[in-house]
C-alpha cells in the first residue's frame, strides 16, 4: 500500500511537497528532479520559489527535467510545459538554463528524440526525486491507460478525457495538442523518491481508486507506483473526501 498524507488545505499540501524537495536538496545540492506541470503543482512551485528567494533552499546546482511536453509546441511557446516551469519555478529559483531539460518536440525524428531525452536522464544518474500530479483517468506523466511498467520516454496520443481536462489552459478544445512526449513508467520508477500530489474534489474519485489499489492494473497507470519502495501521496482534504484517513 502507498504512503498517504492528507493535509487540510491546498496550501499545506503544496508546502509539504516543497519541503520534500528541500529535504532531498540538503543531502544532494546537485539534485536531479523531474517536475510536473498543470494546476496541481503551482502552489508547490511557488513555495519552492519562495524558499529560493528567501535563502532557505539553493536550487542553483540542481537539474530539472520536464516530465512531459506537448507536441509540437516550441520551447518558448507560452503554452509549452517548459515555459510553465520557467515561469513558475526556474526564473525564481535561478536554475541555470543549461541545467533544465525538456524533450525537443520539434525534432525531425521524435522517436530519436525520445531516446536522446532518456539517455540524458540516465547520464545524470536518474532522478533523485520525481514529483507527479495525477490525471482523472489515473495517468501519471502522460502514461495513459494501457501503460507498461518498463516503458521509457515515448510519444503518446492523449486520451480524449485528458484533452478535455486540459482545455481549461487553452482558448478552445481544438487548440489543445493531441500528442505529447512523456517520461515512461520505467523512467519514473527508476527515480529514487516519488511524491504524488493531488488536490480538489475533481481528484476525489481517482484518489480513492489509488487509495484502494492493491494490484497493478495497466488501465490505471498510477497503480504502477505500487512497484516502487519510496512513494508518498500527498492530497488535500477535498481530494481525500471519498476515503477515511
Ligand atoms: C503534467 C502531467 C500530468 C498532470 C495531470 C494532472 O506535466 O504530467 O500527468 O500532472 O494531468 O494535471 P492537473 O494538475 O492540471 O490536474
Amino acid at each position: 500500500m502507498l504512503n498517504f498524507i492528507i493535509t487540510e488545505t491546498y496550501s499545506a499540501m503544496s508546502i509539504l511537497a516543497a519541503n520534500r524537495v528541500a529535504a532531498a536538496l540538503i543531502n544532494k545540492p546537485d539534485l536531479v528532479m523531474a517536475m510536473p506541470t498543470g494546476g496541481t503543482p503551482v502552489g508547490m512551485l511557488a513555495e519552492m520559489s519562495r524558499m529560493a528567494k528567501e535563502g532557505e533552499a539553493d536550487f542553483t546546482k540542481t537539474f530539472s527535467f520536464n516530465i512531459d511536453e506537448y507536441i509540437p509546441l516550441a520551447k518558448d511557446d507560452p503554452q509549452s510545459y517548459y515555459s510553465f516551469l520557467q515561469h513558475h519555478f526556474y526564473q525564481h529559483a535561478h536554475i541555470p538554463t543549461e541545467n533544465t531539460f525538456v524533450p525537443d518536440v520539434q525534432a525531425a525524428d521524435l522517436t530519436a528524440e525520445c531516446i536522446r531525452y532518456e539517455q540524458i536522464i540516465v547520464d545524470h544518474g536518474d532522478f533523485d526525486i520525481t514529483i507527479l500530479g495525477i490525471g482523472h483517468d489515473g495517468h501519471i506523466g502522460f502514461n495513459e491507460p494501457h501503460a507498461t511498467h518498463s516503458s521509457v520516454c515515448h510519444l503518446i496520443d492523449l486520451k480524449t478525457e485528458t484533452i478535455e481536462a486540459n482545455t481549461r489552459f487553452f482558448a478552445s478544445k481544438d487548440d489543445v495538442p493531441k500528442q505529447a512526449i512523456t517520461l515512461g513508467m520505467g523512467t519514473i520508477l527508476r527515480s529514487k523518491e516519488i511524491v504524488l500530489i493531488a488536490n480538489g474534489v475533481s481528484k476525489a474519485a481517482v484518489m480513492k481508486q489509488l487509495y484502494d489499489c492493491t494490484r497493478i492494473d495497466p488501465l490505471f497507470p498510477a497503480s504502477f507506483l505500487l512497484l516502487h519502495p519510496n512513494v508518498t501521496v500527498i492530497g488535500d482534504r477535498e481530494a481525500a473526501s471519498l476515503f477515511n484517513l
